[in-house]
């Protein structure tokens, strides 16, 4: 293999030295590059190998994936940016990518569609007069899977100025204002659960500790403790009206709850809980899922119906008993204690398997022990299981219906006849359009996407392309567009504070809220912001994604880079999301956020644009949660570059 160091980029840049002075891209800020998936890293590949494209090594520069982009403030003393670019060898053949250089708003250059394996190609860009430079890198037009892009040897050229990295991350600024000392219930007013079965349901009221709890019309078999948590097993099917009161020093509130005692009449409304996939990744331990479901409580979280733990991958053992049971590996030295500890905070506690012989991150599946597994977990008291296509067949290739639904059957079947209630969680990232047939082999909830990351690109394309999915929600089954990924996420020990802006958090639970996604906060518990915890205890965005009519939400592409997303209540009004984009492939400059200081844009809208019947509506700021006053015909807000602003329309 050939290296090249320093030899190419002294020749490159040898009629200029004396003009200016070189700065390399590699020594810059990177936090401020954006990528698809994990993060950029200087003089390595995305995957922290040698830079090595087309069988050459390199010496310096970035490694990073696509969509990635990064806004350099050249201030006008910019003379040339030269690089080479490429797809690094690591990908072993796969991926394509195109890479761009903006200069304010215009494309300078562009790569044209680059495969892996192709020689590196030079950009030798004139900059000169270029106030802000934008660096992209598109996925080639076939969504972003192995897109590994690095600049090689990547340097400015400057008349006397030091280019520096816009960062696009702003102070965050909290909405959401503080909850009342005195009791109030937050959640749907439903629950539910299975004949026969235990049922264990922590009602949610936020307010100061102690507080009292008492409970009317409990069915016969359940009990209501001090922290108001209502288990038990109810034997006859039925509706009943339970009215909670919960009263501390500040005051006194009740609500009706409507608790429908039922076959399967599990999660009514979408899963609301933890997943320890987008902080830990396989180095999660049984004390780091402990940890998470005690944080649950103390950071308060439960009081607005956050409730289910859940372990993904890496729990389990390489090797099955001699009689075929699943163990667990030496980081889950208990799994019954686990679930005991979880389940008496009344918490509930969620596990994960493949329907192949090994999961995604090689531990042992389930394929052919299906019963066996799903009795293990219903002895140790697990109340959730998502169930991970992986290594049960191929992603690229297509099946027929039946065999997509054939793995999932066998599961539903082995789940529903234990002796308890197990949500269940289809992963298998779209395919065969299984939002169309979920329900039909019991899922609760199903993945409709590949896995998502905490950058604006996989986001917004997953956000955002969620309508195909929407009109096959209904109670008890759910659209999944993966976990939040907010606070500190990693993927591994070592986490990172998510690289979402704050507007793009607000529009990640926004467009989550409309969705009625399940929410999976998937960031490490015990170090919650005040910020990100504002986020997720909003009570008037989380009765949006709570909403008992679980009525589809409607997408309406308002103008180029605005989009509205309308939805009608269980209280006959409407939850109305609308977002200001920007970005879109199409044009490429929408990816830079040229106008730092002013990146939010008016919006007048028509509400008979909307889907809406003519008339005055009056609106509420669910975020704030202030009323603005009734709309006149139209509705004048600000959004955010990238934000959300979200709103409730009363006829
Ligand atoms: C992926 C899945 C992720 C995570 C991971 C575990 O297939 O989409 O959410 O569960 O496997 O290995």
């Amino acid at each position: 293999m050939r290296k090249v160091g320093l030899i190419l980029p002294v020749l490159l840049l040898a009629s200029y030295v004396l003009l200016g002075q070189v700065y390399r891209l590699d020594e810059m800020d990177l936090r401020g590059m954006e990528t698809g998936w994990s993060s950029p890293k200087a003089n390595k590949s995305v995957d922290g190998n040698p830079l090595t494209v087309a069988g050459i090594s390199y010496e310096y520069g970035v490694g990073t994936h696509s969509v990635s982009h990064m806004l350099v403030n050249l201030n006008g003393k910019g003379l040339r940016f030269e690089s080479l670019v490429g797809i690094d060898d690591e990908t072993q053949g796969k991926g394509t990518v195109e890479f761009l250089v903006l200069g304010d708003r215009r494309i300078l250059w562009r790569s044209g569609l680059m495969k892996a394996g192709d020689p590196a190609k030079e950009a030798d860009v004139d900059i000169t007069g270029i106030k802000l430079l934008g660096l992209l890198v598109l996925d080639g037009g076939d969504q972003n899977y192995w897109d590994h892009a690095d600049w090689l040897m990547g340097s400015f050229l400057m008349e006397s100025y030091k280019p520096s990295v816009v960062m696009s991350q702003r102070q965050p600024y909290i909405l959401t204002p503080p909850a009342p000392l005195s009791p109030r219930f937050n959640g749907p007013s439903l629950t539910g659960g299975s004949p026969k079965k235990p049922f264990l349901y922590r009602v949610p009221v936020s307010g100061k500790r102690p507080m009292a709890f008492t409970v009317k019309g409990l069915p016969k078999g359940l009990t209501i403790d001090k922290d108001g948590v209502i288990r038990g097993i109810v034997s006859k099917e039925g509706k009943y009206k339970l009215v909670v009161t919960a009263t501390n020093d500040h005051g006194k509130a009740s609500k009706e709850i409507t608790l429908v005692v039922k076959k399967d009449a599990i999660s009514l409304t979408p899963p609301m809980g933890w997943n320890s996939w987008n902080c830990w990744g396989l180095e999660v331990t049984q004390q780091r899922v402990a940890d998470a479901g005690r944080a649950m409580i103390e950071k308060g979280l439960a009081d607005y119906g956050w409730s289910y733990i859940n372990i993904d991958d890496g729990w389990e053992a390489d090797k099955r008993l001699t009689d075929g049971s699943i163990v667990c590996n030496e980081k889950f030295p208990d799994m019954s204690k686990l679930a005991k500890d979880i389940h008496a905070d009344g918490l509930k506690i969620g596990i994960y398997s493949s329907p192949g012989s090994l999961t995604c991150g090689g531990f042992l599946g389930s394929l052919d022990h299906e019963k066996q597994d799903a009795e293990m977990y219903a002895y140790w008291g697990i109340d959730y299981l998502k169930y991970d296509w992986c290594s049960y067949g191929e992603t690229s290739k297509k099946y027929t219906l039946e065999e997509y639904q054939a793995p999932y059957k066998k599961m539903e079947k082995a789940l529903r006849e234990c002796n308890r209630d197990i949500v269940y969680s289809l992963c298998q990232y779209g395919m065969g359009n299984v939002w169309e047939w979920g329900d039909k082999v019991g899922g609760n909830l199903w993945r409709t996407t590949g896995d998502i990351t905490d950058s604006w690109a996989s986001l917004s394309s997953i956000g955002f392309s969620q309508d195909k999915a929407a009109p096959y929600l209904k109670p008890g089954h759910w659209n999944d567009p993966d976990m939040l990924i907010v606070g500190n996420v990693g993927w591994s020990s070592s986490l990172h504070p998510t690289r979402l802006t704050p507007d793009e958090q607000y529009t990640h639970i926004s467009l989550w809220a409309l969705q009625q996604a399940p929410l999976l906060i998937g960031c490490d518990m015990t170090q919650l912001d005040d910020f990100t915890l504002s986020l997720l205890t909003n009570d008037e965005v989380l009765a949006v994604n709570q909403d008992i009519a679980a009525q589809p939400v409607k997408r309406i592409i308002l103008q180029q880079g605005f989009e509205a997303w309308i939805k009608k209540l269980a209280d006959g009004s409407w939850a109305l999301g609308l977002f200001y984009v920007g970005s879109t492939a199409d044009a490429p400059e929408d990816y830079f956020a040229w106008d730092q200081n002013d990146k939010a844009r008016e919006l007048s809208i028509d509400v008979q644009s909307l889907g809406l019947k003519k008339g005055d509506y009056s609106v509420r700021d669910l975020w704030r949660q202030t009323d603005l006053g009734v709309s006149k015909e139209k509705i004048n807000v600000k959004v955010p570059y990238h934000g959300v602003v979200l709103l409730k329309l009363k006829p």
